[in-house]
Order: structure tokens, then sequence, then C-alpha cells
């Protein structure tokens, strides 16, 4: 079959050519948008009156034909039919002759191939925010569940302060709900149709491109032709959408690996996500944590690619856009079917309460609540941590915790205390008090929640 161009050509493709600049290896999953994209094209030529009625249909019912084939798998393509979209017309030409010939008026692959990968970009970007959208929603049911329970929260991997499961799973509630927010400011940035802008500078052919826009569903068309075409812009934010996301997956997913560690034993990771090992029959791994927290890899070298592609790209279209695809299409699958597995994973997790209980008890979690209420007695908070810091040493000498402190060793640290002047030392106590906004107070997260819940409500 000659190629749809060769016009112009006295020779074929080498073959080793031919099968490098094919990118139907990759571009078939645009089919659906492809077909979409040219029943919209040929609808407007049909109302400009550029194609006739007869014509257009005949051409959608071609179209439609396709669409079937493609996805009963009765269709074959080879690098032969080079891309997609010579595909999808090739087969249509093949099938209707010369009104076959005219869908490709007012229109130039260059534009074709922008509007296919926007409507994928779109499609794709509803359905992660519906994945993400579940995990907020387990989030949020979790958080609920554990709204009470205390845990030791960390800084350098040191304990820090109580706070409680439900504040810290709020935590990545916040980041997954940046993520949507992200997506969402993408799609509202792409939502401009590139059809119509034909190779790089318009047609003489009175088209009607606000009418192919609304079609298929775009905001508007785009402004200017030439950026139409050479524009990516929209697959390097969804992709640095895509990685700042994993890279929150990545930071839960470390968290898993160590809470389900025999040091920390905090949680249990169901059975149904872990592997055995071949050769050391007691141990359950958290392959799927672990893999999870590995996948971010991939997409940050997808965006790193694009951007490099794109750098140094003189206008308008040059072939190095194909190079656009196949890393987009890896972050949308990684992405989508990594926040779907950890959505589930959690859902099936729960906290071993009673192996929690026996970390709070080191660590002196609570001495920055004492140094607080020292505050309150009038002493200044420089001071105050001072005094703590040296109740610290006193019960490090003595293998104390500060409850154990007598009389007479606060005297010697600090005239001014005495076992009366402590505070609520228990853990509870500690938590239950830091109400300020944003807090871990149990009521302060059940107002986070609260918020959460009305935000998902009006997504
Ligand atoms: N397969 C091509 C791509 O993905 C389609 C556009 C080709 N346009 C061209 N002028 N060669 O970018």
């Amino acid at each position: 079959m000659a190629n749809l161009w060769s016009g112009r050509f006295e020779k074929g493709m080498d073959e080793i050519v031919e099968k490098f600049n094919a990118s139907i290896g990759f571009d078939t999953r645009l089919y659906a948008c492809d077909i979409r994209g040219s029943i919209a094209h040929v609808t407007m030529l049909a109302e400009q009156g550029i194609v006739s009625d007869e014509e257009k249909d005949r051409i959608i019912a071609g179209l439609e034909k396709i669409r079937g084939q493609i996805e009963r798998g009765e269709l074959e393509f080879t690098v032969k039919n080079e891309d997609i979209h010579m595909a999808v017309e090739g087969t249509l030409i093949g099938e209707l002759g010369e009104t076959g010939k005219k869908l490709h008026t007012a229109r130039s692959r260059n534009d074709q191939v922008a509007v296919d990968t926007r409507l994928y970009v779109k499609d794709e970007i509803l359905q992660i925010v519906d994945v993400l959208t579940y995990m907020e929603k387990v989030l949020l049911e979790k958080a609920e569940k554990y709204a009470d329970s205390i845990v030791s929260g960390f800084t350098h991997m040191q304990h820090a302060q109580p706070v409680t499961i439900g504040f810290h799973l709020m935590a990545y509630f916040q980041m997954f709900k940046r993520d949507i927010e992200r997506l969402q400011d993408t799609y509202e940035r792409m939502d401009y149709c590139p059809l119509g802008a034909c190779a790089l500078a318009g047609t003489t052919l009175p088209t009607n491109r606000h009418r192919t826009a609304e079609l298929l569903g775009f905001k508007a068309p785009t402004e200017n032709a030439m950026d139409s075409v050479s524009d990516r812009d929209y697959i390097i934010e969804f992709l640095s959408a895509a990685s700042i996301s994993m890279m929150h997956i990545s930071r839960f997913a470390e968290e898993f690996v160590w809470w389900n560690s025999q040091e920390f034993g905090y949680i249990d990771i169901d059975d149904s996500f872990c592997t055995g090992s071949s050769i050391m029959p007691q141990k359950k791994n958290p392959d799927m944590a672990e893999l999870l927290r590995g996948k971010v890899g991939r997409v940050y070298g997808h965006l790193f690619q694009i951007l490099t592609v794109m750098k140094g790209t003189p206008l308008a279209y040059n072939k190095d856009f194909q190079e656009d695809k196949e890393g987009l299409f890896d972050a949308i699958d990684t992405w989508k079917a990594s926040v779907r597995i950890f959505a589930k994973m959690l859902e099936k997790t729960e906290f071993r309460m009673d192996r929690i209980a026996q970390t709070l008890t080191r660590g002196f979690l609570n001495a920055t609540d004492i140094a607080e209420h020292f505050v309150t007695m009038g002493i200044p908070f420089r001071e105050a941590h001072e005094i703590v810091g040296k109740m610290v040493k006193a019960c490090e000498h003595g293998n104390k915790d500060f409850a154990d402190l007598t009389d007479e060793e606060l005297k010697e640290v600090d005239g001014r205390l005495s076992r009366a002047s402590m505070p609520d030392l228990t853990m509870e106590g500690c938590v239950n008090g830091r109400t300020s906004f944003g807090g871990t107070a149990p009521d302060e997260v059940r107002r986070q929640i609260r918020v959460g819940e009305e935000w998902i409500e009006a997504l």
C-alpha cells in the first residue's frame, strides 16, 4: 500500500526507516479519540457546505464501523500504517473510496494528533480524579476510625510529640487533595481545541473551529494555529502533577514499609498485598508498598524526557513531538494503578494499638507540653525549654519518666517547680490539649474531616 502522502516520492521508505518512523505500536490507544475528532470534523465540514450531507453520513458510518472493528480486534495495524491517524483514514478510504478521501479536508495530522491527545488526557484526568477521590474517601473513613488513637509523631525519624493516627492520615488527605486540584487546574488550562489549526497556519477553506470545539466538549478553540500544533505544555503539566502525586504515594508507601517492620509493628499489611520469600519461609514482605514507593521513578523519568524533548524545538510541528506519547501513557497507567492499589491496601489496613501503646512511653513525647504549661505559669518559653531539658537530663540519670521525678528532684532543676506544678502528663492530655487550628486534638481532627467531606461532596 502506498503511503497517503506518497505523491512527491519516487521510492518507498526503507524498511528500518518505516519501523523507526511509525508510532502505531503505541498510539493505537488513541483510536477512539481519533474517531471522535474525525466525526466532529466532518460534521462541521458538512455544516459549512465543504462536504455534502450524504458524504458526511457515509464517512461517519464508515468511522463507526472502524471503531467496532478495532474494538473487536478485527483490524490489524502494522508499521505500514505508520500511525493511528493514517490507519483509520487509510481503512476508511479502502472502505469508501473517493468519499473517504474528503475527510482530511482542512485538517492536518498535526492538529489531529494534538486534538486526539488532548481528548485522551482530558478523559484520563477525570478518571484519575475519580481514583484519587476514592483514596480520599478511604483516608477520611480511617481518620474518623482512628481520630482518638494516639501514636508518636516523628521529626528526624525521632519520637517528637504524640499525635493521633487520624491526624497523621489527614496529612495525606491534604496532599492528595492538592493533587486533585492540580489536575483540575491542568484540565481548565488545556480545555481548548486545536482541531482546525491544520498544518500550522489555518486554512483558506470556510471552516468553523468554534463548532468543532463545541462538538468535542472543549471550552473554546485554541487562539493561535501555530501554538496549537506545537504546544505540549499540558503534557508537561500533567506529568508534573503526576510526579508530585507519585512522590506523595512514595512517602506514604515508605511509612507503610516501616510501620509494617518487626521494629515498629504498627500495622499488619493484609496477606493479599504481600508476598513470601523463595528461601526464608517465615517472611511476609510488603512488596506492594515497596513497588508503590519505587514506581515514582519512572514517572519522574517521563517528565524529564518530555521536558528534554521539547527543549529547543522550533515552531511549529516537529517529529520530535511523537516522543510525547509513550511516557505520557505509561505515567497515566502507573499513576492510576498506584492510587487504586494503595487505596485498596489502606482500606484493608488496621493499626495495632497494643503495639503502638508500648512505644508511647519512650522518648519524652510530652516534653513540649510541660514547657507550654510552664509558659502559663509565667515562665518565658525559652526558659521553660531549658528547664524541661534539665528535667530530661535528670530523668535519664535516674532512668525515670517525668512523672517519677520527686519534689526534691524538681526543686533541684528549678526552684519554682514541684509535683503540684506539673500538668496532665498523659498522652491523652497532651493530644487533647492541642486544639489550635490544624492541630492534633481529636475534636480539631474531626473538624478537618468534616471540611474534607464537604470538599468531596462539592467535587
Ligand atoms: N504520529 C505523529 C505524532 O505522533 C502524528 C503527526 C505526524 N505529523 C507529521 N507532520 N508527520 O506526532
